[in-house]
């Protein structure tokens, strides 16, 4: 196997487009950028955090074929990375056949995982795996008996949706209509439809980061794990997170089979954000998302390399390197204002702790409950790091600029 990178902004240069700029992104650049890739940088709204540190950057709408079509034919890249799920995935289908381009992971993973339905169903349908039981609906009418055949209280979720939008506890019967208008209003590229899950009674969940990686000797592909990371959810937003989670040896066992199953069937290399549920020695697979995991943040102070250059390293062909070195914690920070232009105040405070660190994400527009960026910190136990990083998150003083 022999890998090699060219010179960017030459004719040698290997070329990534990206495909969605947020804050994962942006890292997953800078990741890319020390290793002398030619990045280019796509999202919906001009100035997205990984477009502030790429060679190149368009603003597209990417859920439309003919203009992310249109994109890549024009960027002629050698890897496509998407960071988001609305895409045009029958584009990527298309162009993965054709050869020229690999999409990462893979089109198949790509296109399973953009919507709940695809990868639930090979999760539990398919490979077996360990799931909360669930319906699909796409009328009121079959919600309601949906909603009554799993019980309450159920989680329900637009099959296109991420990051809680749409999403609700249907705690019993009275509130289920109003639960159906909710999803409704919010799935993304909403095609009506919606899964019912049975609520999981868990201790805690985990993400299990897991990445594919092409053995240096072999060309063999891989899978490594990194140590489980412990997070908190709030609306369906993870407000803080930590490694190592203390698991029981054969809930950890049981979760990299999960992991590995699941990853393999999805295939290509990269990183992996296996979303689990453990309870004593039980664990449920809950969702998968193939690129870096907002939870995984907290590997920029843990691990020797973070889950973006994880990331980096796997999709190009080169080797991992999955320990930890520390143990530390990551939270949130939130704009708590609908407002643009805004200023990040009292970090010569939120910095005072000598093992932290900061990411402000450079978001051109901030809302309440918008992430703007996140502490890190590295302590002794993971309850003395998540203190220290929630205290410096919450200590920074977000300000308005008129
Ligand atoms: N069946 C379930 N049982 C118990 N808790 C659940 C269940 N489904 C979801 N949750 C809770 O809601 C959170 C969000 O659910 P899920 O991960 O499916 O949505 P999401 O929108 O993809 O979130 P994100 O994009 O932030 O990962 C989970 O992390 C978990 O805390
Ligand atoms: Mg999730």
């Amino acid at each position: 196997m022999h890998v090699s990178i060219g010179t960017p902004l030459q004719s040698s240069a290997f070329k990534v487009l990206l495909l969605g700029s947020g804050e994962l992104g942006k890292e997953v650049v800078i990741s890319l950028q020390r290793l002398g890739v030619e990045v280019h940088a796509a999202d919906r709204y001009d100035h997205a955090p990984a477009m502030q540190v790429a060679h190149f950057s368009y603003t597209l709408n990417m859920a439309n074929a003919q203009e992310l079509q249109q994109l890549i034919d024009q960027v002629q890249p050698h890897l496509i990375v998407p960071e988001i799920e609305a895409i045009a995935t029958e584009v990527l289908v298309a162009i993965e056949q054709k050869q020229q381009t690999t999409i990462i992971p893979s089109a198949k993973a790509v296109n399973l995982t953009m919507n709940r339905e695809g990868i639930r169903r090979l999760a539990a349908e398919e490979l077996g795996l360990p799931t909360s039981t669930y319906r699909f609906a796409d009328s009121l009418e079959s919600f309601r008996a949906a909603c009554d055949d799993i019980g309450y209280p159920n989680f329900v979720k637009p099959v296109m949706s991420s990051s809680g939008k749409g999403q609700s506890r249907v705690k019993s019967f009275a509130e289920v209509d109003a639960a159906w208008e909710y999803a409704m209003q919010a799935g993304r590229v909403n095609q009506g439809k919606v899964i019912v899950e049975s609520q999981i009674d868990f201790d805690f969940e985990i993400t299990l980061l897991t990445v594919r990686a092409k053995n240096p000797e072999t060309g063999i592909i891989e899978t490594h794990f990194c140590d489980p990371i412990g997070h908190r959810q709030d609306s369906g937003d993870y407000v803080e997170s930590w490694q190592p989670q203390p698991m029981s040896t054969v809930a950890l066992a049981t979760s990299q089979q999960i992991a590995d199953k699941v990853t393999t069937a999805l295939g290509g290399c990269g990183i992996f954000g296996v979303e689990l549920f453990v309870k004593g020695d039980q664990v449920w697979f809950s969702e998968v998302s193939p690129r870096p995991h907002d939870t995984g943040l907290v590997t920029l102070a843990s691990q020797f390399q973070s889950e973006f250059e994880l990331h980096a390293r796997a999709i190009l062909g080169l080797p991992v390197n999955t320990t930890r070195h520390s143990i530390a914690a990551s939270a949130v920070i939130y704009a708590g204002v609908d407002d643009t232009n805004l200023s990040f105040g009292n970090l010569q405070n939120v910095l005072a702790q000598p093992n932290t660190d900061l990411r402000l994400f450079g978001k051109p527009e901030g809302f309440k409950r918008r992430r703007m960026g996140v502490v890190t910190a590295r302590a002794e136990s993971t309850d003395q790091a998540r203190d220290i990083a929630q205290q410096a998150a919450q200590s920074v003083a977000v300000q308005q600029n008129h």
